[in-house]
């Protein structure tokens, strides 16, 4: 298995590139499912989840070419709507397949995606929403089977807790379905958003778009006609980066990024004392003068993302003073915390909250990935760390990071990517 090691204590400087957004991707790929034509994604990223989304269509008996960071989905010859185990316990996002299947195909069998390192993460929101609809939903052997042979029908959903690909799923659904739904307590992710544009733009009916209610007008099973699409930037990529100048001390500036969709974060750093220049498409960190500590609630959107409360605990460990992290979405979101105290971290845990007490001087050491954002926060407290850290099973940060050692690299860190 691939690790990372990294020579810490080395400032960056220079620009990135983001890479587009993974939870933009996911879904978009997904909605083809709904197609009629072949459907061109541009600034898709090379990173395992959107690879492994490709081979369940592939498996469906979709065709696709994925090069230069655009793929290239024709659903028409689609055959099959079992999406098996194997891939589905790979990434528990294959579940967005489930409402575009539904819809098209009036019946499918999605296995569940069980459980992960940071919760439980149920889909009875996504399932009780769908009956809703007019589905009949039974699990059998680890599948949710679901049935609606006389197509799916609108309905006025009410989504108990805010729920992103739960609220995909159903935009899905919901613009083959026949007749009209609403979708209240609606996520307003800018990925969601995205997702609701590209069906807008597809033929789909829909008002109240980034608003907690969205109101779609369904097709009746009549496929849709897909314009070309162009992932919108990585947020949480964006994120990391900039907590990579931060956690060195470092000014650099990022490329191909929307800083309206990092602004709870943007406000972190400079609650913090960073400095920040944005335009339209880059922002710049400098180095802060005293590192602030700070206190954090995650939230749904536009609220403190979740996806980015380990990498700030990271950055948090060189605060002068005490710093509070609430984890509000997740029940388990804190597999990070024993893997930072190797560095040298002092923090406490009590619930979903976190205690950090700072400054800490960090010393490298080996540690362990547990989840996508968690291993991102080890490398960026690896290139804080004096002397060597490596970061094992990297797989999970190859899930949502393309060429991470490649990137940090370019921007003068010491990392490399070597095999155990
Ligand atoms: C999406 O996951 C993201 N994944 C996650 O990013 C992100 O952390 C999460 O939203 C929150 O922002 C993708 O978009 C592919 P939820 P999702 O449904 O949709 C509970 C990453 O790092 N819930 O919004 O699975 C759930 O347990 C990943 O890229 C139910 O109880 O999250 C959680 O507590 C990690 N029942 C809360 O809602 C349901 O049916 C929010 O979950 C659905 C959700």
């Amino acid at each position: 298995m691939d690790y990372l090691r990294i020579i810490g204590n080395q400032r960056l400087k220079g620009e990135v590139a983001i890479s587009g957004a993974k939870n933009a991707a996911l879904p978009l790929i997904a909605a083809t499912i709904l197609a009629k034509n072949e459907v061109k994604i541009s600034n898709l990223p090379a990173v395992q989840d959107i690879k492994t989304l490709l081979k369940l269509l592939e498996n469906l008996g979709a065709s696709h070419s994925f090069r230069d960071n655009t793929a290239t989905i024709d659903t028409s010859s689609l055959a099959s709507t079992i999406a098996t185990y194997d891939i589905v316990r790979t990434m528990r996002a294959s579940i967005l397949v489930l409402g575009p299947l539904l819809a098209r195909f009036g019946h499918c069998e999605v296995s569940l995606p069980g459980g992960c390192a940071i919760g439980q993460r149920p889909i009875d929101l996504h399932l009780k929403a769908l009956e809703q609809m007019g589905a009949t939903i039974s699990i059998k052997s680890g599948y949710v089977i679901a049935e609606a042979p006389q197509g799916l029908h609108g309905a006025r959903i009410i989504f108990d807790k805010v729920t992103v690909t739960g609220t995909e799923n159903i935009l899905m659904a919901a613009a083959l379905a026949k007749g009209e739904t609403t979708i209240i307590n609606a996520a307003k992710e800018p990925e969601v958003i995205q997702l609701c544009e590209e069906l807008q733009k597809a033929g789909v009916e829909i008002e109240g778009i980034g608003q907690n209610e969205i109101r779609i007008v369904g097709t009746d099973r009549e496929p849709l006609q897909f314009l070309d699409i162009h992932v919108i930037p990585d947020r949480i990529e964006a994120g990391t980066y900039l907590c990579a100048g931060a956690i060195t001390q470092s000014s650099i500036t990022l490329q191909n990024v929307n800083p309206h969709h990092l602004e709870a974060v943007l406000v972190k750093f400079q609650q913090m004392g960073y400095g920040l220049d944005t335009d339209e498409t880059s922002i710049t960190i400098h180095p802060a003068s005293t590192i602030t500590p700070i206190s954090i609630t995650t939230s749904e959107y536009p609220g403190f993302p979740t996806d980015m409360q380990a990498q700030f605990m990271a950055l948090s460990l060189l605060a002068e003073g005490t710093s509070i992290i609430e984890e509000r979405l997740f029940e388990n979101r804190f597999m990070h915390v024993s893997e930072l105290r190797r560095f040298g971290a002092d923090i406490k845990l009590k619930g979903n909250i976190a205690t950090i007490i700072g400054p800490t001087k960090l010393y490298g050491a080996d540690v362990m990935a547990t989840d996508l954002r968690a291993s991102s926060a080890l490398v960026l407290a690896g290139l804080a760390a004096q002397g060597q850290t490596n970061v094992h099973r990297i797989y999970h940060l190859d899930r949502g990071y393309e060429a991470i050692e490649k990137k940090l690299g370019a921007l003068g860190a010491k990392i490399f990517r070597l095999r155990e």
